[in-house]
């Protein structure tokens, strides 16, 4: 996902440029608000976590852009490619780096295991919008 600080930024464009050319294959992309139901049970693996009400309502203040990437190697490849969640300790030239503002305002989000993202992935997209 494209977070809604990157989007309301108009960074969409160049983020997109960085991970075509990385080598990833977009599969599946659409642009959506969601719902405070919807962000949460994206995250409900943080429901505990003190930060999860806040993460909330930060994903729902404004559009994101979710996408499904196919690449090999793709998880390690990307979350090298978008760089720390903290974007203070994100190296330089990576998506967080480059366009995030703080831990919670950072950007994008990858998915961490090849499992997560089959389930993120199925979270937002059905068989007949992928390519
Ligand atoms: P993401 O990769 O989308 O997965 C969970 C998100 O929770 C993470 O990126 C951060 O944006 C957010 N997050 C993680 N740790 C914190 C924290 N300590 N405070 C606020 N947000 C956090």
């Amino acid at each position: 996902m494209i977070k809604p600080d990157a989007v309301g930024n108009g960074h969409t464009g160049a983020i997109l440029n960085d991970i075509i050319a990385g080598g990833f294959k977009i599969v599946a992309m659409k642009y959506i608000h969601l719902s405070k139901e919807t962000a949460g049970a994206f995250y409900a693996v943080h429901a505990e976590r003190p930060f999860y009400g806040e993460l909330v309502n930060f994903m729902t203040s404004g559009p994101i852009v979710a996408a499904i990437l196919e690449k090999d190697n793709a998880v390690e490849d990307f979350r090298k490619l978008i760089g720390a969640t903290d974007p203070s300790k994100a190296e330089a030239g990576t998506v967080r780096n480059k366009y995030a503002k703080s831990i919670e305002a950072n950007a994008i989000h990858g998915s961490d295991s090849d499992e997560n993202a089959e389930i993120e992935g199925n979270f937002f997209f059905s068989q007949f919008e992928r390519f």
